[in-house]
C-alpha cells in the first residue's frame, strides 16, 4: 500500500487553535466565542474549557519534537484571530504574529510543511458583539486579518486555508447551538454560510494581489450520504441533506451558484440569504487546491417531524467510534471520487480523518488497535481514489494530540498521541508507532 503515494505526498496531522492551545489570557490574546460559550453553563460536557487545553502554547517545540520523530513532513494547525487582533480588527498585536512566528520558524527547521487555517471557529469576540457572521462587515475585517497573516507568514508558509467547515460552524453553531455562538435561527444561518463564503473570496483575493509565493484553498466536510431505502421520499430526503451539508458549499465555490433545490426549499420558509451583485464570482475564483476532511457515512430517511429538511439520519451500523460515528472507508473513496466527478480536478488534500475510541493509558502506552485499523483502511481508500486519478496531495489526520472536542469537552480522544491532562504529559500510543513504522519504509 505504502508505495502507491507519491514520494513527495504530504503526511501530517491537524489540529486547530482553541482545541490545543490554551494560554487564552497570555501575551494579549482577546477572548473569542469559543472562549465564552465553554464558560457558559451546561454548554460543554464536564464543563470543560479550552483554558488550558494541551498547553500547546508554551509546549510546541516538544510537539514539534514528536512530529518529527514519527517522520511527518507537514503539520496543519490554525491560527487564532483574537491573537493577532484583539478585539477582531484595528489594533495589532505583536506577540501573537511572534507566537506564530516562533511555530513556523520551528516547524520549517523540523522539516515540517505548515499549512495553516485561517479561521477554524474561534472568532473574536469583539466582533460576536457586532452581529457574528450575519454582519456582512466582518467579511471585510475577515480579509484585512488574513492580509495581515500573509504579510507576516506568507513567504515562509507555502499552504494556507481559508475556512474550516463553513458547514459545521454554520449550522452547529448558528442553527442547532450546539457549539459557540451557539444561536438557533434559520435566517441567520443561512446569512451565515453565505457571509463565511464571501469572506473566504475575499482573503482568496487579498492573497493573489499581495503575490505570496504558496498556495491558497479551502477545507470543506464532505459527508457520504445514503438513502435509508430505494423509494422516491427517502431519495429525496438524503439529497437534500447533501444539499444542505455538501451542495450548498461546493456548488457556489466550483458552479459559481447555490443548488436550486436547497434555495428553492430556503425561499417556500423566507430564509434565502441576502446577496450582492458579484457575491457569486468573488466565491467561485479558482484556489489552488481543495481541503476535505472526512469522517462518516449517514443514512438519511424521510422524517415527516423534522422542520424544513424532513430527514433524519438513521442510527449507524456498526462498527462506530466513541463519537457514534460510522466507521466507513469506502465513504472517503466515494467522497474524493465525487468531487472529480462532479465538482473539480484540482489537488486535493484530505485535511482532516480520524478516530475517537475509549482510550486507556496503561504502561506508558495506549494499546489503540481500533485506530490502527481505522487508519489503515482510510490510508486503503484514499490509495484508491489515487488510482482512479484523483490529484490527492497529502493527508493530515485528525489529530496530533487528544485535545478540547468542542462540545464533547476532552472526553473524546482523537490523538494519536495521548495526554494526561492533569500533568500535560505527553504519551504514544500504538498508532503513532505504527505510523512512524508506516512512513519510514515510505522514505
Ligand atoms: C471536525 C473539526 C475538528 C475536530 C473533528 C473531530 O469537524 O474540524 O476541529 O473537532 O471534527
Amino acid at each position: 500500500m505504502k508505495s502507491l503515494f507519491p514520494p513527495d505526498f504530504l503526511w501530517g496531522t491537524a489540529t486547530a487553535s482553541y482545541q490545543i492551545e490554551g494560554a487564552v489570557h497570555e501575551d494579549g490574546r482577546g477572548l473569542s466565542i469559543w472562549d465564552t460559550f465553554s464558560h457558559t453553563p451546561g454548554k460543554i460536557a464536564n464543563g470543560d474549557t479550552g483554558d488550558v487545553a494541551c498547553d500547546h502554547y508554551h509546549r510546541f517545540e516538544t510537539d514539534i519534537h514528536i512530529m518529527k520523530e514519527i517522520g511527518l513532513n507537514a503539520y496543519r494547525a490554525s491560527i487564532t484571530w483574537s491573537r493577532i487582533l484583539p478585539d477582531g480588527k484595528g489594533q495589532l498585536n505583536r506577540k501573537g504574529i511572534d507566537f506564530y512566528n516562533r511555530l513556523t520558524d520551528t516547524l520549517l527547521d523540523a522539516g515540517i510543511q505548515p499549512m495553516y487555517t485561517l479561521f477554524h471557529w474561534d472568532l473574536p469576540e469583539g466582533l460576536q458583539k457586532l452581529g457574528g457572521w450575519a454582519n456582512r462587515d466582518l467579511t471585510e475585517y475577515f480579509r484585512d486579518y488574513c492580509a495581515i497573516i500573509f504579510q507576516h507568514l506568507g513567504d515562509r508558509v507555502h499552504y494556507w486555508i481559508t475556512l474550516n467547515e463553513p458547514s459545521v460552524h454554520t449550522y452547529l453553531g448558528h442553527l442547532y447551538g450546539t457549539h459557540a455562538p451557539g444561536l438557533t435561527d434559520w435566517k441567520t444561518a443561512t446569512q451565515t454560510a453565505h457571509h463565511l463564503l464571501v469572506a473566504h473570496g475575499l482573503a482568496v483575493q487579498a492573497f493573489r494581489e499581495g503575490g505570496f509565493p504558496g498556495s491558497i484553498g479551502i477545507t470543506l466536510n464532505i459527508n457520504h450520504f445514503e438513502a435509508a431505502g430505494d423509494t422516491a421520499e427517502h431519495r429525496q430526503a438524503a439529497q437534500r441533506m447533501d444539499g444542505l451539508w455538501n451542495r450548498w458549499y461546493l456548488d457556489p465555490l466550483f458552479k459559481q451558484s447555490y443548488p436550486a433545490d436547497i434555495w428553492e426549499l430556503y425561499e417556500n420558509h423566507r430564509f434565502t440569504p441576502s446577496m450582492k451583485a458579484g457575491d457569486l464570482a468573488l466565491i467561485s475564483q479558482p484556489l489552488d487546491f481543495l481541503g476535505i476532511n472526512y469522517y462518516y457515512r449517514e443514512i438519511i430517511h424521510a422524517d415527516p417531524t423534522i422542520p424544513v429538511l424532513q430527514a433524519s439520519a438513521s442510527s449507524p451500523p456498526p462498527p462506530i467510534t466513541a463519537m457514534g460515528w460510522e466507521i466507513f472507508p469506502d465513504g472517503l473513496y466515494h467522497v474524493l471520487t465525487r468531487i472529480k466527478r462532479e465538482y473539480t480536478s484540482i489537488p486535493i488534500y484530505i485535511t482532516e480523518n480520524g478516530a475517537a475510541f475509549p482510550d486507556v493509558l496503561q504502561n506508558g502506552t495506549v494499546q489503540d488497535t481500533p485506530r490502527i485499523d481505522y487508519l489503515k483502511k482510510h490510508f486503503q481508500a484514499a490509495a484508491e481514489a489515487l488510482a482512479a486519478g484523483v490529484d490527492l496531495r497529502g493527508y493530515f489526520i485528525w489529530s496530533l494530540l487528544d485535545n478540547f472536542e468542542w462540545a464533547c469537552g476532552y472526553e473524546k480522544r482523537f490523538g494519536i498521541i495521548y495526554i494526561d491532562y492533569a500533568t500535560q504529559q505527553r504519551y504514544w500510543k500504538q498508532s503513532a508507532y505504527w505510523l512512524k513504522d508506516f512512513l519510514a519504509v515510505l522514505r
